[in-house]
């Protein structure tokens, strides 16, 4: 397959970054998008220009960092993958290709598509645990009955991978898919309940100091997110911060 590409280049936060077009040629149909960003690296380093900054870890859908805007759409076109599992027979020859970062002001641009996304484990921090005592005295998890379909959705939560795709496609920036999964993981089993009120409290304060938006139900967050993480949790979300608002 030969591309064009049109990708956004910024040599660092301050810079005003612009975006710049390369051709590649001789790129298999079988390869990942990132593996064809490794070929357009290797020969801008041939060259002697500087290689395309791009997050990956994992490369397997799982750390969630391959944040990339992709043709206008957060991980590209596919569904229900992330950009590491995005490959380039989803692409016709010949094609031009968009390649941005993530674009929202709490995820401020580090580097060509690197993105700062720490507001995320910020987040996090501010209640997305349970504490749990390990002097000896655990009980055992399987000998706490939890009913099939909350354990159910408490796993499904839990596979958000906190890649930012429902904040990037959201027109308002909204992290509330992010967060819903985050508190529904443990508002749906019963180790979650003695944090419950701080918990839900803590994280959409911080959500907010984060600077991200509201959310006005449109929907791009589900439609985009790789781990088809669902509006319900938003739901459950808002359910949560009502009760623990007037129990607080
Ligand atoms: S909810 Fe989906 S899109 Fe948002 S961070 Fe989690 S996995 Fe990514
Ligand atoms: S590189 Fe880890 S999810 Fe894509």
């Amino acid at each position: 397959m030969d591309l064009t590409l049109k990708i956004w280049r910024q040599k660092n936060a301050n810079d005003k970054g612009k975006m710049v077009d390369y051709q590649i040629s001789d790129i298999s149909p079988d390869m990942s998008f990132l593996e064809m960003l490794d070929v357009l690296n290797n020969e801008l380093i041939e060259k002697g220009d500087a290689p395309v900054s791009f997050d990956h870890d994992c490369r397997e859908g799982i750390c969630g960092s391959c944040s990339l805007y992709i043709n206008g759409e957060a991980h590209g076109p596919d569904r229900l993958v992330t950009t590491c599992q995005l490959h380039m027979r989803t692409f016709k020859d010949g094609e031009t290709i968009v390649i941005e970062p993530w674009r929202a002001k709490a995820f401020p641009v580090i580097k060509d598509l690197v993105v700062d996304r720490t507001a995320f484990d910020r987040i996090q921090q501010a209640g997305g645990f349970i504490s749990v005592n390990t002097s000896g005295n655990t009980i055992d998890a399987n000998t706490i009955p939890i009913e099939k379909e909350d354990a159910d959705n408490a796993f499904m939560a839990a596979t958000c991978i906190g890649c930012g795709a429902c904040v990037a496609s959201c027109k308002n920036s909204s992290a509330m898919l992010f967060v819903g999964a985050k508190v529904s993981q443990f508002a749906l089993l019963p180790q979650g309940q003695i944090e419950a009120t701080d918990r839900v409290l803590n994280m959409v304060k911080q959500m907010d100091e984060e600077g991200f938006g509201n959310c006005t139900n449109t929907g791009a967050c589900e439609v985009e997110c790789p781990k088809g993480i669902s509006l319900e949790n938003i739901a459950r979300l808002n359910r949560e911060y009502l009760s623990a608002s007037l129990k607080g």
